[in-house]
C-alpha cells in the first residue's frame, strides 16, 4: 500500500498492485483504475507537453485531459505531477478540490439530482434513493454495467421547480411529485435491455 500526503490535509492510500488485477482494491474505494490503452497514453502525453511550460499548468492540464478522456485517470495525475515538479498526492488534491472533476468514467447516461438546500428540503435525497434502485449506480459512481453516473450536484439555478434533476441534459422539475423522471429512468433502462439483448 503506497501512502500519499497532500498538505497535511488528505492522506490517500493506493494499493501497490497491478491495479488491472481482480482482486484490487483501489476500485472499490473510489480509485478507478484500470490499464489505459495507447491512444489515451499518448492523448495525456501530448496535452502535459503542451502545458508544462506555462503558468498554473496543473488545472490547464487537468481540464484537457478531462475534456478529452472524460476523467482524469491515475496515470495522468502521475504524469502531471513529473511534468510539474509536484508529487501525484498534490495532483490528486487539486482533483479532489474541484467538484468538476472526475477520477471515474462517466456512464453512457448522467444523472444529476440537485442536493442544493432548496432542492434537498423538498426531498432531493429521495430521489436519489430512487435513482440508485433503478440504474443500480451509487451517488457520485457508475453502475457496474457502466450505463449509469449518478452525480449529486449543488444548485442548478432553478429552486423555483425543486427538486430538479436532469437526465442527459434533459431538465425536470418538482422531480418527486411528477413521475416524468423516473418514467425516463425506467425507459432508457428498458431501451439498453433490449438493446443489449439484440447484441
Ligand atoms: S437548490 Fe436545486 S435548483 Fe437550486
Amino acid at each position: 500500500m503506497l501512502k500519499f500526503h497532500f498538505a497535511g490535509i488528505f492522506m490517500i492510500d493506493i494499493c501497490a498492485t497491478n491495479h488491472a488485477e481482480v482482486n484490487c482494491c483501489c476500485k472499490e474505494r473510489g480509485f478507478y483504475m484500470e490499464k489505459l490503452n495507447g491512444e489515451a497514453l499518448r492523448t495525456i502525453d501530448e496535452i502535459v507537453a503542451r502545458h508544462k511550460n506555462q503558468a498554473g499548468p496543473c488545472i490547464e492540464m487537468l481540464h484537457e485531459v478531462q475534456n478529452e478522456l472524460g476523467y482524469i485517470p491515475f496515470e495522468a495525475m502521475e504524469k502531471i505531477a513529473e511534468a510539474t515538479g509536484s508529487s501525484a498526492a498534490e495532483v490528486y488534491g487539486v482533483v479532489m478540490f474541484y467538484a468538476q472533476f472526475t477520477t471515474e468514467p462517466k456512464g453512457k447516461h448522467v444523472i444529476n439530482v440537485c442536493l442544493g438546500t432548496a432542492c434537498y428540503v423538498k426531498g432531493a435525497q429521495q430521489l436519489i434513493d430512487r435513482v440508485e434502485k433503478l440504474t443500480g449506480a451509487k451517488v457520485n459512481r457508475t453502475s457496474e454495467d457502466g450505463l449509469f453516473s449518478l452525480d449529486a450536484t449543488r444548485c442548478l439555478g432553478a429552486c423555483g421547480l425543486a427538486p430538479v434533476c436532469i437526465i442527459d441534459g434533459k431538465y425536470f422539475g418538482n422531480a418527486l411529485a411528477s413521475s416524468d423522471f423516473t418514467n425516463e429512468i425506467r425507459r432508457i433502462v428498458r431501451e439498453e435491455k433490449k438493446a443489449g439483448a439484440k447484441a
